[in-house]
């Protein structure tokens, strides 16, 4: 089996539909051709990690990288597994990213996340938590 974890730009005009068609579909396919993962989305970037048999992942893979609802995507690692990550669902999409760690916290309860990628995870979350930046002074 192969897992893959990717991160991407959303197009800045995607809606709350946009995410719920995205997921819907996702549910649907994934649970067809075998596929378990995470989707992440922190209000402007998207990570997932996609799992399961190599040529079902490369198929879903190049489905996604040619969608418009997002684009720049990168692929930040890639590698041949024995066991999956997650194991009972096929995406987790966290719309309110207010409860970041309860997120991991079940993130890593679905299955066997490894301490690496569950750190990326983490600084990606991180990464959507925007503050109110100093006025650059003129
Ligand atoms: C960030 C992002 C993640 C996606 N993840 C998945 C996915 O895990 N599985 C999937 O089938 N489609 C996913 N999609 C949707 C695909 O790009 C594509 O629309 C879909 O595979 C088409 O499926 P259909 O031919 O059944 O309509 C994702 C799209 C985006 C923008």
């Amino acid at each position: 089996m192969r897992s893959i974890i990717y991160v991407s730009v959303a197009d800045p005009l995607i809606t709350p539909d946009d995410i719920a068609d995205i997921l819907g579909t996702a549910r649907r396919n994934n649970a067809r051709d075998a596929l378990t993962g995470a989707l992440i989305f922190n209000g402007h970037n998207f990570m997932q990690l996609l799992e399961g048999p190599g040529d079902k992942v490369e198929a879903c893979l190049a489905a996604i990288r040619d969608d418009r609802r997002h684009s720049g995507m990168v692929e930040v690692r890639r590698r041949d597994i024995d066991h999956r990550e997650f194991g009972d669902w096929s995406m987790l999409y966290e719309p309110n990213f207010d409860g970041h760690e309860d997120s991991l916290r079940r993130l890593a309860a679905n299955g066997r996340l490894d301490p690496v990628d569950e750190q990326m995870m983490a600084n990606f979350i991180a990464l959507g938590r925007r503050r109110p930046t100093a006025a650059v002074p003129a």
